[in-house]
């Protein structure tokens, strides 16, 4: 009972500062779902809480996954406590330990690496609160389940991606290129390099790999990685894997500065605003989008299945393995869709962005001449 009315009275905070308009804010909290009289009774059978792990690798976290959450778990009638660790694991700890005490039933995590993660999954599973690992696996965490993408698969668009630009340029053989991978801390890294080492393996001998280094999903690193590349290559490369467009946005910019924008393709992952204007001005050649609605909407299903008790077997049909516990992990695993200039309009048309949201004064043009209206 007390627990319940102390949720309710956080509920109510949460909403007061939505309402405030301080509920935009990366360290802000969301409360999606059931509220007041009847609600909040159906709220304390299931909530749920969310750590996202920054607002700065990718807009994704705050811009998508925050909202398509919280309208996931509304919609599914659950109570959710959605909150942004800010890249600090202290935080993150706080956190954690804070949505355990406040008694969640099920709680969903993008760790920020996998021995801070594995401790706060291992501190509610002891608590009896079923957990999931979203988005990013947590090696060593034995989280019940795993709902993401299939990321060798988004890896593997990325390496094809780069070959078709490449391609396209006439650039077949004698080709240079650099891959600028994620995070080490992030599974997914491994996971993206995986699939894009795999997917340009048969261009051996026409392709060479001259620089492979992480940009730790941070422009500036990715920026400054790929210039010392660039510099001890003489300027020969040809073409950089990007693992995402926060990182790509960075080496664009040293392209940029060396008027070589548009001239080396350069992949990238989220389908960001940023990501999709630099493929309409022609700076960046692909990106990978993920439909995070899929993600967020699997999520749901999966929580709601854990605090009922069923067999979620139907939602978490694919397995991932989790490296460090030598095991495969149930998982709802989503697939993802390479987009280049002439598809920009496809995510649109999925309602990931508003046509307005990309279409700026700046890329006005361009996006008249992609068909997105
Ligand atoms: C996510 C990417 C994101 C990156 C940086 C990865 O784990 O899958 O979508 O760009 O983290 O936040």
């Amino acid at each position: 009972m007390r627990k319940q009315s102390l949720w309710g009275i956080a509920a109510v905070a949460a909403i007061a500062l939505a309402v405030t308009g301080c509920g935009g804010s990366s360290s802000s909290s969301t409360t999606a779902g059931a509220t007041g009289g009847a609600s909040s009774a159906a709220a304390a059978t299931g909530k749920v809480g969310v750590i996202l792990p920054d607002a700065a690798t990718s807009p994704r976290w705050e811009a998508n996954d925050r909202p398509l959450l919280a309208a996931a778990f509304q919609a599914a009638g659950v109570g959710a406590d959605i909150q942004n660790a800010n890249g600090d694991k202290s935080k993150f700890g706080t956190i954690c330990d804070g949505m355990i005490n406040a008694g969640v039933k099920v709680l969903l995590i993008v760790n920020l690496d996998s021995d801070s993660g594995s401790a706060c999954l291992k501190k509610a599973q002891g608590a009896g609160i079923k957990t999931i690992d979203y988005d990013r696996l947590t090696l060593g965490g034995g989280a019940s389940y795993y709902v993401s993408f299939d990321n060798v698969a988004v890896g593997k668009l990325m390496g094809e991606g780069l070959q078709k630009c490449l391609t396209d340029m006439g650039k077949t053989s004698n080709v240079n290129y650099v891959q600028i991978n994620g995070d080490p801390t992030d599974n997914n890294a491994a996971l993206f390099k995986q699939g894009y080492v795999e997917a340009l393996k048969p261009l051996d001998g026409k392709y060479k790999l001259v620089g492979d280094q992480t940009g730790k999903w941070d422009a500036k690193i990715a920026g400054t990685a790929f210039e010392q590349l660039y510099t001890q290559n003489n300027g020969k490369v040809d073409g950089v894997v990007s693992a995402n467009d926060t990182m790509a946005g960075g080496i664009i910019a040293r392209l940029k500065a060396n008027k070589l924008n548009g001239k080396v393709p350069v992949t990238g992952q989220d389908a960001s605003v940023a990501g999709l204007q630099a493929i309409l001005s022609g700076d960046q050649c692909m990106t990978v989008y993920k439909a995070i609605k899929k993600e967020a909407d699997a999520a749901s299903q999966l929580a709601i299945a854990l605090i009922q008790g069923k067999d979620a077997s139907s939602i978490a049909t694919g397995k991932v393995t989790d490296t460090v516990l030598k095991k495969d992990v149930p998982s709802a695993l989503e697939i993802p869709q390479a987009i280049y200039k002439a598809n920009v309009k496809d995510v649109i048309t999925d309602g990931f962005w508003k046509a307005s949201d990309i279409c700026t004064a700046d890329y006005a043009a361009a996006c008249k001449a992609a068909g997105i209206q």
